[in-house]
């Protein structure tokens, strides 16, 4: 090391060391907070679909200026133009735009100073970004427009808040050095352009908004009816009225349109036509929102923000924030020269960003669910938890085991009303089902991970053993089909005679794989309730994954054998099996619209490949099955190093880590470091994939902390942490369970773990179960730069399997 270099290593040291001493003055957190590492921008490009905009933590309101492309979560950095500000968002989905309903949006001005000179479709309207001017932190976005506004956005509960500020650049025949006369209307239709009906009022003498409109969700069928409030502060007002498809008018003062023949749905909205504002002026918009009514939807906006101060609102936001991030803890230790190393900032701008972004969804309806009346919460927008399973709920249920709590009470409610648990909900309306009945996983993982203060795990038994037993009518939105085929075959066929109900004939494999573990998961929670026949009869279900295996099934590449043999395959009723090339659906051939499309074939978003692994529940079994643990591994390893595995699909993450199972925990640590950073970055391209309301943001929480889960079990796999200490404080028990690496280095040398102490003892398991955060402790982990031959390899310090319980 250098003088110069020494030199800068002491002064950045000493800095550091007193900025963490003393709370950071800049905005008077703790500088170990993750707040200020968070870039909420992160996913917003090349189909991450992340909303970007601002929100609560679970809040309802989720605003942002909405783009024209690729704008799935509203806001997207792809340089497209603005539409307008919308006041709720999904995170992260695939499929079409969500929500987005009632746009405002803001004119400096109007063409020959008449109404008419303001352009009011959607289709016509939007303007250009001004480049640079987009930055974000959770609670605030804001965006320059070059119409000469600069939007600020921030939100309560149920409230989203505006700030427009007119700078000299305004368009319009307003003059641009003199003041302006804006004009600001609110628009109803939603991004994906499913309104039915809506019906919309302005107050002349107020200048207050309200409206209310019917939609249908973005992946799933029904309608929705949701209300709005909208005021305004910063100018008087000159005119008021409505406007319907390119003309305004200041009579009549409210207006209903119906569905018609237009497509997209006509454009209609009342709008505010401001005198004289300054520039430099500024204008807020407080939009209150309900799914109860429009009064609901002001008194909403009145008690979450009375005096319209964004500052007192942001701060409000900045706090919620800063409280759910308080509970981890990351020591990245002393400043590297960072040689060979990625920037420690960096990792923990990753971090935090992936923690921050498994906290938006799902979203806090309680008190706005018009379907039912219930004192339970209501919680909305699983979407879906085919992908939230895997990740999403252990993560919030590690770091905040109450809001995991009320979600689960939500999910026992929806059961309770709607007659199932769902597989997939947004906007009060069932979403499509990808796979098994997988609200199993996540009620079971909360189970045994004390999720249990209120819970009535009665009904959630009941709710668990209908989704096994009974089969819907359509199951494409609940339940399982062919459950007759299930239960006498044990496998689902892929030409089913299922005259008991109907839904998509597709996916034969992944759903006999997943209907596997969903009975698997049932079994750990009979046990647990000492229900000996039913946790037979579920153990002997979970066992069916085995039914579709097919010992000579070989696989080739492009002609060239993969000399891996034995593959799941499709079975006819008859007993005979099919044919579906191994590596069809895989990302080797573009996933071959393996999809919940009517030719679909019979695995879903993935190969035969890849759901040949999937039995989290018995890997020795499987382990066995595919020839041992050193097949296994080289299988594993060929599934990572072939294509055939994309880790922006949720069910890339277990074999990453399955290794664990094989007593090759090392070879789990070197995959993670593989995909992390190369896939997950601080760019706004920075993850692979859709987001899919925080999954790919929990994964990575997860996975740099170390303990990603097999989720379902009790069981997080031990990999050493990104940093050189992490911790997390239960927030119902109150401890702190910390993971200490001894020889870190941030070069990424040494991560094969050694030798283990938990609590001083020695450890010698490759896993921990769930006391360990609850009870509190400190786990050290010995870190050196080759697999070690001992840690974690023997037979006994396997995570369990059934088979060999
Ligand atoms: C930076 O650290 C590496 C070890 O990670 C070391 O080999 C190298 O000499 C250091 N470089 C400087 C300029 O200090
Ligand atoms: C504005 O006024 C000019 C001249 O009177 C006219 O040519 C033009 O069409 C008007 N533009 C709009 C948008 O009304
Ligand atoms: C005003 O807006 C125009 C059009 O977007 C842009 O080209 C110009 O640079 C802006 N001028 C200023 C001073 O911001
Ligand atoms: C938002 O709602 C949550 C309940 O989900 C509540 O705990 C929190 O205090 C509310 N936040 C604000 C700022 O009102
Ligand atoms: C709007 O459409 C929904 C669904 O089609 C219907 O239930 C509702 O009654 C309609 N509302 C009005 C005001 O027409
Ligand atoms: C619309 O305005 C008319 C006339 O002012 C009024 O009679 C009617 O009740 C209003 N409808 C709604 C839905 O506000
Ligand atoms: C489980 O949670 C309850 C509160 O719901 C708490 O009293 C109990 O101590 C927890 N159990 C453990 C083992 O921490
Ligand atoms: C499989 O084995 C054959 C014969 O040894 C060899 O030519 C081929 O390259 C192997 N396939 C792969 C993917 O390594
Ligand atoms: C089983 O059914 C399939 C599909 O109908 C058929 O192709 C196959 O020949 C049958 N096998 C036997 C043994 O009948
Ligand atoms: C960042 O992540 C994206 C998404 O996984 C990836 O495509 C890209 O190559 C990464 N960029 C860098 C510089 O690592
Ligand atoms: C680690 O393994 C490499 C070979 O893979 C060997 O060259 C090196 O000496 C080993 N290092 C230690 C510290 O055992």
């Amino acid at each position: 090391m250098g003088f110069r270099s020494l030199l800068l290593y002491f002064t950045v040291a000493t800095f550091l060391k007193l900025s963490l001493a003393a709370p950071n003055t800049r905005d008077g957190v703790d500088a170990a907070n993750g707040y200020d590492f968070v870039d909420p921008l992160i996913g917003t490009r090349n189909g991450g679909h992340v909303f970007a905009g601002a929100t609560l933590p679970f809040g309802m309101a989720k605003a942002v200026a909405d783009v024209t492309q690729d704008n799935q979560g509203g806001y997207a950095s792809n340089g497209s133009p603005v539409t307008g500000f919308s006041h709720m968002h999904d995170s992260g989905t695939g499929g079409a735009s969500s929500l987005a309903n009632f746009p405002i949006f803001v004119h400096p001005g109007c063409n020959n100073d008449t109404i008419n000179g303001c352009v009011f479709p959607k289709s016509q309207r939007s303007v250009g970004v001004v480049e640079g001017s987009v930055s974000a932190r959770p609670g605030y976005f804001t965006i320059g427009l070059e119409s000469g506004i600069k939007a600020e956005i921030t939100a309560s509960n149920h409230t989203a808040l505006y700030k427009f500020t007119f700078s000299g650049n305004a368009t319009g025949d307003a003059a641009v050095d003199g003041p302006l006369s804006p004009l600001v209307f609110v628009d109803l239709t939603d991004l994906p352009n499913t309104r039915k009906n809506g019906t919309a009022s302005v107050d002349p003498e107020t200048g207050r908004m309200t409206g209310t409109g019917t939609f249908n969700p973005s992946f799933g069928f029904g309608t929705y009816t949701l209300h709005y409030c909208a005021d305004f502060k910063g100018g008087s007002i000159r005119d008021t009225g409505v406007f319907i498809n390119t003309r305004g008018g200041s009579e009549p003062k409210n207006i209903t349109v119906q569905e018609d023949s237009n497509s997209p749905p006509i454009p209609a909205g009342t709008y505010m036509w401001f005198k004289e504002v300054e520039q430099g002026g500024e204008l807020t918009a407080r939009v209150g929102l309900s799914f109860i009514s429009r009064e609901k939807a002001c008194s909403n906006a009145e008690a979450e923000i009375p005096d319209f101060s964004f500052q007192d609102t942001l701060a409000t936001a900045e706090k919620a924030w800063k409280e759910k991030f308080s509970v981890i803890e990351i020591d990245a230790g002393e400043p590297t020269n960072s040689t060979g190393a990625v920037d420690m900032n960096d990792l923990q701008t990753i971090f935090w960003s992936g923690v921050y972004r498994a906290m938006i969804s799902p979203q806090d309806y309680t008190g706005e669910n018009p379907l039912w009346e219930s004192d339970e919460p209501y919680y909305d927008s699983y979407y879906c938890i085919w992908d939230s399973f895997r990740s999403i709920h252990p993560f919030i249920t590690l770091v905040d085991p109450y809001s995991q709590t009320l979600m689960i009470r939500s999910l026992i409610d929806i059961y309770r009303h709607e007659g199932w648990l769902p597989d997939c909900r947004m906007s009060l309306c069932k979403g499509w089902t990808q796979g098994g009945s997988n609200a199993d996983i996540v009620l079971v993982d909360s189970y045994l991970k004390n999720i249990t203060q209120g819970v009535d795990w009665d009904t959630g038994y009941e709710a668990l053993i209908k989704d096994a037993e009974v089969e819907p009518q359509v199951w494409d939105y609940e339940g399982r089909g062919g459950l007759y085929s299930w239960k006498n075959l044990g496998y689902i066929p892929t030409d089913d005679f299922d005259p008991y109900g109907n839904g998509l004939f597709t996916r034969s494999i992944s759903r006999t794989v997943e209907y596997a573990y969903n009975d698997f998961c049932i079994a750990e929670i009979a046990e647990k309730l000492g229900k000996d026949e039913d946790y037979e009869k579920y153990t002997e279900r979970s066992g069916n994954w085995i039914n579709l295996y097919k010992p000579d099934q070989t696989s080739s590449i492009n002609g060239v054998d993969t000399n891996f043999t034995g593959f799941l395959q499709p079975k006819y009723l008859n007993g005979t099996f099919g044919f579906q090339d191994p590596n069809f659906c895989s990302p080797l051939n573009n996933f071959d619209s393996c999809y919940l499309n009517p030719n679909g074939h019979e695995t879903y978003e993935g190969s035969s490949w890849l759901y040949t692994f999937f039995a989290p529940h018995d890997m020795a079994s499987l382990i066995n099955t595919l020839g041992g643990p050193d097949m296994f591994v080289s299988r594993l390893d060929f599934l990572h190093e072939s294509g055939l595995l994309y880790v922006g699909d949720e069910q890339g993450f277990l074999p990453i880590f399955q290794y664990h199972y094989a007593g090759r925990p090392a070879k789990s640590a070197e995959r993670v470091h593989y995909y992390i950073p190369s896939q997950f970055n601080t760019t706004t391209a920075g993850i692979p994939g859709n987001d899919d309301s925080g999954a790919m943001g929990s994964f990575v929480a997860l996975a740099m902390l170390g303990i990603f889960p097999n989720p379902g079990q009790d069981v997080y796999f031990i990999t050493p942490p990104f940093f050189p200490s992490v911790s997390i404080t239960n927030g119902m028990t109150g401890n702190t369970a910390t993971i200490n690496n001894i020889n870190f280095d941030a070069s990424y040398k040494n991560i094969y773990v050694q030798s283990v102490k938990l609590d001083g003892e020695e450890y010698t398991r490759n896993y921990l179960t769930h006391d360990f955060f609850l009870n509190g402790g400190t786990l050290e982990l010995t870190l050196g730069p080759n697999e070690s031959t001992s840690w974690g390899t023997g037979d006994d310090d396997v995570p369990p399997s059934l088979s060999t319980k």
